[in-house]
């Protein structure tokens, strides 16, 4: 299968043709005229741009009218960017229909679950469920892959982009039934599955069955769930489709479709196994202080989708996104900073949204590599100063990978199921909780990976489950399997409560894992307000806390002080398992985890670096990185050599704010 090594090191091993960083971003040059694009590659080559994204939203453009072509504009395109050796990543537009489409077939236009239309007029308006819609994609993908096939500027397949159109419309009713016939077979299984007898929901037809509308009160937890897991399947059946088509014309093609990270609407385990190569767009937030903890866990977490190797920032921003509330730029450095760390996390490609910035439509205030303020402006020459050092890396870094002791379980139906209506407290929110956690290692120096519950866990010294509500037999069973082959694990509250059906366990929580972890009774959970902190001594813990009794031989290794929970355990060991029914402060969490990550034998990437200073390793590389807006000294064992700079490093490493070192040892 290709994948991103045959685009980043295609002439392996040949001195003359070191191998290479993709670097570029989204190119939307059908925004400008075409006297324009002559100064975009000039500025492109300039940059170190060796790659771009073309035709992500250029569907009216090439089907102005129903069964239309032209091509003429990407075909001039295509043959310039080869010309000055520039790669292309060709879009299938397919996220965007021309208006033409909602109007001649209204019903590919998405509901929402009030029942509202989505009409045409801003972007991913398209039911994944409509057959007109799936046909007008599968008629312009064939045509895209059968001009630009053979095309020497392709390298690269991207299918839509962001997949996250959700419908709740009658052409999604029709498919939800199918998807709900197979999983099921029979109502009676999907009444017992959905727990129908509760509030008289019982389904006597297949046609009674809606996508879970907008209605009274609380709707069916397990409905929703299933809604979820359906949504998520569709759009990859949109994916699938497209994909099939380019790589029946192209298999020597990589196809890839852009993550947005942590996004609720795809199961990204189940579709990471149906790309060539992974990409992902991340847009952390320039005034979070964690922004740098954000960038690294999304970096984590993708290549982990991609089985450890390398992935690609298909999109993240020069400077300020436009849809956060406010939306602040980039300090000088940030860009580089961010842009290196995730290079350090395996990325092998680096591509922004977008090239230039828009004079018009709704994203015109949102940066570009090549801001309004143009050549001069001090984003650009930052953007250059990047393309600089990654062409100067690219032949060591490139290919290597990141080793991580430690696994971080997470999983969309866990999140889906756990993160409902009818719970006890809806400040519980996953994502959040996954945060907290991986920053407690991210803190303490501790290189991460992510995993789902069923992954062979077999590689790792320790494993951490932040939340997982929901865990089949499968997942529980390889957790017990985990530590019975000399695995650490720690468990925090809310985990193993519900199985595949979001039915709750016996007893609460799953009574295999009760007696792995330690717990006799969970009697009850307690969840705190916003701001309320429970006293567990030497800490305090936010957000849940629970009355338990503990199985004889678990030692609490720390209990609750006043209150109703007085004198219970807040912390439990068993052996190997433990488990934390409380979420602990940051400072807490990460000196509990370092605690137990020291007892199972993992070490941090480096001792002794402040806070805020991140080393991380790939391959034979030690990327050091300051995350401060101040100058830093850390002490650095042994003698290196910057790549960055040529310069020695013995002992003592000064880093400039957002400074970056990629050091190797002197062979
Ligand atoms: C992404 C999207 C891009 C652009 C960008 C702005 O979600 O794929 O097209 O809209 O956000 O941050």
């Amino acid at each position: 299968m290709p994948g991103l090594d045959d685009l980043t090191r295609p002439h392996d091993g040949r001195p003359d043709r070191p191998a290479r960083i993709l670097f570029g971003g989204d190119y939307n040059p059908e925004q400008w005229p075409e006297e324009t694009w002559p100064e975009d590659v000039r500025l492109m080559k300039e940059a170190g741009v060796n790659s771009v994204t073309l035709g992500v939203f250029s569907w009216a453009r090439i089907e102005p009218r129903p069964g239309a072509r032209e091509f003429g504009w990407l075909d001039r395109l295509m043959d310039l960017l080869h010309a000055h050796g520039i790669g292309v990543v060709l879009a299938t537009p397919t996220s965007s229909p021309p208006p033409w489409m909602g109007r001649l077939h209204p019903e590919t236009l998405p509901r929402d679950a009030d029942g509202r239309t989505e009409w045409w007029g801003s972007r991913q308006h398209f039911s994944h469920s409509s057959p007109a819609y799936r046909r007008y994609a599968a008629a312009v993908t064939e045509d895209l892959a059968a001009r630009y096939g053979g095309h020497p500027a392709l390298t690269m397949w991207h299918i839509n982009n962001e997949y996250c159109t959700f419908d709740w419309g009658d052409e999604a009713a029709r498919t939800f039934r199918g998807w709900l016939q197979e999983r099921y077979g029979t109502l009676d299984a999907l009444n017992t599955a959905w727990g129908t007898a509760f509030w008289s929901q019982g389904y006597d037809s297949w046609d009674e069955i809606l996508p879970p509308r907008h209605a009274h009160y609380m709707k069916n937890p397990a409905h929703v769930l299933d809604f979820r897991r359906y949504t998520s399947d569709m759009l990859l059946e949109c994916y699938r489709a497209e994909r099939d088509i380019v790589r029946r014309h192209t298999p020597h093609i990589p196809v890839t479709t852009n993550f947005m990270p942590f996004w609720t609407g795809q199961d990204a385990w189940t579709w990471a196994r149906e790309e060539d190569l992974v990409s992902v767009d991340i847009y952390p937030d320039p005034k979070d202080p964690y922004g740098g903890q954000y960038n690294a866990m999304i970096g984590d977490m993708t290549r982990s989708q991609a089985g450890g190797g390398p992935w690609m920032v298909m999109e993240q921003a020069a400077g300020p996104v436009n849809w956060r509330g406010v939306n602040h730029p980039k300090p000088y450095g940030l860009n580089r900073l961010w842009s290196l760390q995730s290079v350090a996390h395996g990325a092998d490609a680096l591509c922004y949204f977008q090239w230039r910035q828009s004079r018009q439509g709704a994203e015109k205030f949102h940066s570009g590599m090549l801001g309004h303020a143009g050549e001069k402006g001090r984003v650009f020459r930052e953007v250059k100063e990047i393309g600089r050092e990654l062409a100067l890396v690219g032949e060591q870094v490139t290919g290597q990978r990141v080793r991580a002791d430690v696994a971080v379980l997470h999983d969309w139906n866990s999140w889906w199921a756990g993160d409902q209506d009818g719970r006890l407290s809806d400040l519980v929110d996953h994502p959040e909780i996954v945060r907290a956690w991986h920053r407690a290692l991210w803190e303490s120096h501790t290189t991460a990976a992510f995993a789902h519950p069923a992954h062979d866990l077999s590689a790792y010294r320790l494993v951490v489950v932040p939340r997982l509500y929901l865990l089949d037999d499968t997942g529980i069973e390889n957790l017990l399997a985990y530590v019975r082959g000399g695995g650490t694990l720690v468990c925090g509250f809310l985990t193993g409560v519900a199985d595949e059906d979001d039915r709750v366990r016996p007893g609460g929580m799953d009574p295999r894992l009760r007696e792995l972890l330690g717990i006799d009774v969970l009697h009850e959970w307690w969840p705190l307000d916003a701001g309320e902190r429970a006293d567990c001594g030497d800490f305090h813990g936010t957000l849940w806390s629970e009355e338990l009794a503990p199985a004889p031989g678990a030692e609490a290794v720390a209990a609750y002080r006043g209150g109703e929970l007085d004198g219970l355990p807040a912390v439990l060991r068993n052996g190997r398992a433990w488990y934390v029914s409380t979420l602990p402060e940051p400072g807490a969490l990460r000196a509990l985890l370092a605690r137990i990550a020291q007892d199972a034998g993992v070490r941090p990437v480096l001792d002794g670096l402040p806070d805020g200073v991140e080393a991380i390793r790939r391959g034979e590389l030690l990327f050091v990185l300051n995350h401060h807006r101040d100058e830093v000294t850390v002490k650095i064992p042994g003698h290196h050599r910057d790549l960055l700079t040529g310069a020695d490093v013995d002992g003592t490493l000064h880093l400039a704010r957002y400074g970056v070192a990629i050091l190797e040892e002197p062979a």
